[in-house]
């Protein structure tokens, strides 16, 4: 009997990734630092190179090419041929911020190419990549220890891809790192508390298998996005969250397997936009501090057993936009809060709570039930400990929500990954200097559960930010170093308080 095309494709990967451990674990036996051994496989002889860094760079992309590129169906690296490493598709240059004179591989975007692959160790000898986005790909294996070595760079999208093992540790020690897309990937363990320590503006990790909580230093983070969806984490929101007032404005952590009270502390974060902890198993109440949460846009509790009365201002808040509060146990709700939007043009979903004289509320013998039943937060684990990877045992687990639209990896393997037709990279798309700073639509939003039509790609976001599958990355943004790596960092970060996450939490 013939193996089926899915027994096929599973030996594909499987054959691809012992591959790529093979060659992993070679460059490791036999030079670690820069996988130079295989490097000096790649014949220079004859050819006529810009500067020695461009030199380099053909060294290390002839080897990815050569050795770590299995399959290239859309051709991205056809034109991966000869000393002009500036015109490859994909491969962006600019002028070198230590030494302008000397055009140097500033950007790598091969968003969208469909290539099956791996990264090998040699692409830590980019040493001038500001940029690197293999969104939509089928790279798979790990992330090689020499990106330790990528000192410039300022934007990691490894997003929708196959890679796989603890979270990628090196990404810590990159310096100019400001945007980090993990998402969509086999990532599993934990998530570093490190992570939070570090100067990011975006950190997208959802849809991976981590685990163990959330760092209890979140609050450390001076991210103006975080999304940390899809990974059933556990444990509590941690209350640090309330330092993240400066920066923050969306904050995803749907379907987190979350425990505990939604922290008063929330309420403090005056710029956030969105705030969906949907899909969990929060309890309490809303805290009344809500009502202080003057930007906010979208909110989204719904699918948790929470009680008590919705606070009054909560409905009031001048840019509410769509709040859902269905599927809990709420049993009072303000008149500014209809369960049903009536052509305000603002979105109130509050269908199956237990809400005296509103329709499409739970059963009687449902309010009645112990998940109904309300909480007192203050004997929560979680508000003792402050929160973080601390689950609360002293709760009975309350039966997981309903699994039939959102639901964890089921939902991610459910959408099978993007074909990436057309919008292929423009080769001829030449960095600006200065570079303009990665910027962003203006109306966030989490809503979109099915990726957003292509065409809605507005010109010149970066990659990073446009949900990795469908969207094109056909208008590309030149690789862009931050002027002054250092001093422009808060610069760059407040200047781009409106990153999207559209569309986020579709593969
Ligand atoms: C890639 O190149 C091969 C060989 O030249 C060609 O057969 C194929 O149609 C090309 N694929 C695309 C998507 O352009
Ligand atoms: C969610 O957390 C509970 C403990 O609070 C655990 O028993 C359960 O396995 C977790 N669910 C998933 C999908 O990890
Ligand atoms: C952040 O909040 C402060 C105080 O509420 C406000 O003045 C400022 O405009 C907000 N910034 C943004 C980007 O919304
Ligand atoms: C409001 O939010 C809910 C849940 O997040 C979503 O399903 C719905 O489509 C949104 N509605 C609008 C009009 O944006
Ligand atoms: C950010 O979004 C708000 C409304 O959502 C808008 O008023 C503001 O101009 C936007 N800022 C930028 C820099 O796009």
């Amino acid at each position: 009997m013939l193996p089926s095309p899915a027994r096929l494709l599973v030996l594909c990967v499987v054959v691809c990734c012992l591959l790529a451990l093979h060659h992993v674990y070679q460059a490791k036996a036999g030079d670690d630092s820069d996988g130079a051994s295989s490097s000096k496989a790649v014949d220079t002889r004859g050819m006529r190179f810009v500067n020695s860094r461009q030199k380099e760079a053909y060294i290390v992309l002839q080897t990815w090419k050569s050795t770590a590129i299995y399959s290239d169906p859309n051709n991205f690296t056809a034109n991966w041929v000869g000393p002009k490493v500036c015109d490859y598709t994909g491969v962006y240059c600019a002028p070198s911020p230590t030494n302008p004179s000397l055009t140097v591989v500033a950007g790598i975007d091969l968003n969208h190419a469909d290539i099956a692959g791996y990264l090998p160790p040699e692409l830590g000898q980019l040493s001038d990549l500001a940029l690197l986005h293999l969104n939509s790909n089928r790279f798979c294996g790990i992330l090689p220890t020499t990106f330790r070595r990528l000192k410039l760079l300022h934007e990691l999208d490894l997003s929708n891809n196959r890679l796989v093992g603890r979270f990628p540790k090196v990404v810590l020690s990159l310096p100019s790192l400001r945007y980090l897309d993990l998402r969509f990937n086999e990532f599993e363990g934990a998530i570093p508390p490190a992570l939070f320590d570090r100067p990011l503006d975006a950190i997208f990790l959802n849809s991976n298998r981590l685990r163990h909580g959330i760092p209890a230093n979140l609050g450390n983070s001076p991210a103006s996005v975080v999304v940390l969806a899809h990974n059933a984490l556990g444990g509590c929101i941690p209350s640090s969250i309330g330092r993240m007032a400066a920066t923050i404005n969306e904050i995803i952590l749907l379907d987190d397997n979350l425990t505990g009270c939604i922290p008063p502390e929330v309420g403090q974060l005056h710029n956030l936009t969105v705030f969906d902890v949907s899909f969990n198993h929060l309890r309490g109440p809303i805290p009344d501090t809500f009502s202080q949460m003057s930007s906010l846009e979208q909110l989204d509790v719904a699918h948790n057993q929470l009680t008590g009365a919705i606070p009054a201002g909560v409905c009031s808040l001048p840019k509410l936009e769509n709040f859902t509060y269905s599927y809990n146990y709420f049993t009072q709700v303000p008149p500014q809060c209809p369960a049903r939007s009536a052509g305000t043009g603002r979105m109130m979903d509050g269908q199956q709570n237990c809400i005296p004289g509103l329709p499409n509320q739970r059963s009687p013998s449902e309010c009645s039930s112990d998940a109904a039943r309300p909480f007192d937060c203050s004997k929560s684990k979680c508000s003792r400990e402050g929160g973080g990877r601390m689950p609360s045992p002293a709760l009975p687990m309350a039966p997981p929500p309903p699994q039939q639209s959102k639901g964890g990896t089921s939902r991610r393997r459910s959408n099978p990954p993007p074909s990436p037709v057309g919008n292929r990279p423009k080769n001829n798309i030449k960095p600006n200097y200065p570079p303009p700073p990665p910027v962003s639509r203006s109306s966030p939003s989490t809503r979109s559960h099915s990726p957003p039509p292509p065409s809605q790609t507005p010109p010149y976001l970066p990659p990073s930010l446009v949900p990795p599958p469908p969207p094109s990355s056909s208008l590309l943004p030149p690789p862009s170093y931050p002027s002054q790596p250092s001093a422009s960092t808060t610069k760059q970060a407040s200047a781009q308080p409106n990153i999207s996450t559209s569309g986020v939490l579709s593969p």
